[in-house]
């Protein structure tokens, strides 16, 4: 869950530390609006019409933005008999801005199960006390209902009814990487190197996807919680709540109130409401690193001095003797050190104050590549050297 920050003389900061429970998010009355921030709440009000519905296969592997929310309108009824009347055993887990439920609809139909088979979804149900609530909501379906890509999740739909907010999304089975990296338990085993590399590059190419379309989108929310882990381990973004449009060709950022998570936001963002893309490539640094150690970003259960990960561990990350103990224990040192430094160059490299010494995500996205390539080159290696072994063994003369 999000340590969320906003402008000190308009928003209380809200801070949490590791374990806290959720923390409600600000969001600007007065905040810019985008290209795609055009779309009403009015635009909302349809009802949900015809009862053929369906969820279409749209699968763009090098992404794509529609002109048009592709989105289903569902009614409260319907996601009420999805998700068991949004009772605890259907409960997933909460955020700033609400609980999210899992809800069962029948196969792509979208016909509501009660009986829990059929296809799975996630419900996000926001507080409805929360003006807030709104805006996130209307920029959740403005930006992710028309975004596809293989590392974003994918929105189905809402429902805006009775003065509740819900937004209908593809079921994550992993859950997120926040509870992979930090939670205990047998349902949270520590992630291998691989599969660390493997949510690195997904997460890497969601970013680069968004940073490269032809009116850049800036995430600003990017943080472990709000990286979600399908069956396969496959990284995928969710919540745009806070995502703007990038500034226009003659400008390098976009100023707006200052607001996002404690810890993983850029300095430049924090000091003076300058929003840059490489902003975002900060939030992914801080990701990285606690990918590397294991630690949060912000966490005021730390010794003193510690609070603050990417002050604590920046010593490290430039001593390339000291860069291995700060690794994260539960990977038992089960991964290549030659990898691990590089990946703590990177992170060291996306964490840079100044936003232009920082390098874009599809040079990220490159150089993490790089890194599973040689893994994997170094793995096949090992696995030919024991089969030949095994092999010279098997000949080999047997002892007198
Ligand atoms: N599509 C999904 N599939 C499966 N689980 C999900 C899905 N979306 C959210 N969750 C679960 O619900 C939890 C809460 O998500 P939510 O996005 O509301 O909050 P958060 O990311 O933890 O905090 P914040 O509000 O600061 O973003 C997630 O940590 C995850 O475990
Ligand atoms: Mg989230």
């Amino acid at each position: 869950m999000g340590n969320c920050l906003g402008s000190s003389d308009q928003f209380v900061t809200r801070f949490s530390t590791s374990s806290a429970a959720s923390t409600a998010k600000a969001s600007s009355s007065t905040a810019t609006t985008g290209k795609f921030s055009s779309f009403s709440s009015s635009s909302f009000e349809q009802s949900s019409g015809s009862s053929v519905r369906s969820i279409e296969d749209l699968s763009f592997p090098d992404g794509r933005i529609l002109d048009e929310p592709n989105l289903q309108i569902f009614s409260l009824a319907e996601l009420k008999i999805a998700t068991k009347n949004f009772k605890p055993v259907a409960f997933l887990g909460e955020g700033g801005f609400g609980k999210v439920y899992r809800g069962w609809f029948e196969d792509r139909t979208l016909n509501s199960s009660k009986n829990a088979v059929g296809m799975v979804v996630a419900v996000k149900k926001l507080n409805s006390d929360s003006m807030q609530g709104l805006e996130q909501w209307q920029s959740e379906v403005n930006f992710l209902g028309r975004l596809s890509h293989p590392n974003l999740v994918k929105l189905l739909g809402y429902c805006m009814e009775d003065n509740e907010l819900l937004l209908v999304y593809e079921f994550m089975p992993k859950g997120s990487l926040e509870n992979h990296l930090f939670r205990r338990g047998t349902a949270f085993e520590p992630l291998s190197w691989n599969l660390r590399l493997k949510i690195a590059i997904g997460a890497a190419q969601g970013l680069a996807f968004l940073h490269s379309s032809e009116k850049q989108i800036i995430y600003r929310d990017f943080k472990a919680s709000n990286v979600l882990l399908d069956a396969n381990y496959t990284a995928k973004l969710s919540d745009f709540g806070l995502a703007k449009n990038g500034p226009s060709a003659s400008n390098s950022h976009i100023t707006t109130r200052i607001i996002g998570t404690h810890g993983y936001t850029a300095p430049e963002y924090v000091a003076t409401g300058h929003l840059y893309v490489k902003s975002d490539v900060y939030g992914f640094g801080v990701v990285l690193l606690e990918m590397l150690s294991g630690q949060r970003a912000l966490d005021l259960n730390r010794p003193k001095g510690q609070h603050n990960l990417v002050d604590w561990a920046k010593p490290f990350l430039l001593d390339k003797r000291k860069v291995l103990r700060l690794m994260d224990p539960r990977l038992e040192g089960q991964y290549p050190s030659e990898g691990a430094l590089q990946a703590a160059q990177l992170t060291l490299r996306c964490i840079a104050r100044k936003p232009k010494n920082r390098p874009s995500m599809n040079e990220v996205v490159q150089i993490l590549e790089e890194i599973e390539a040689k893994n994997r080159r170094s793995r096949e290696a090992k696995v030919a050297l024991n089969q030949h072994k095994v092999r010279s063994h098997g000949k080999a003369p047997m002892n007198p």
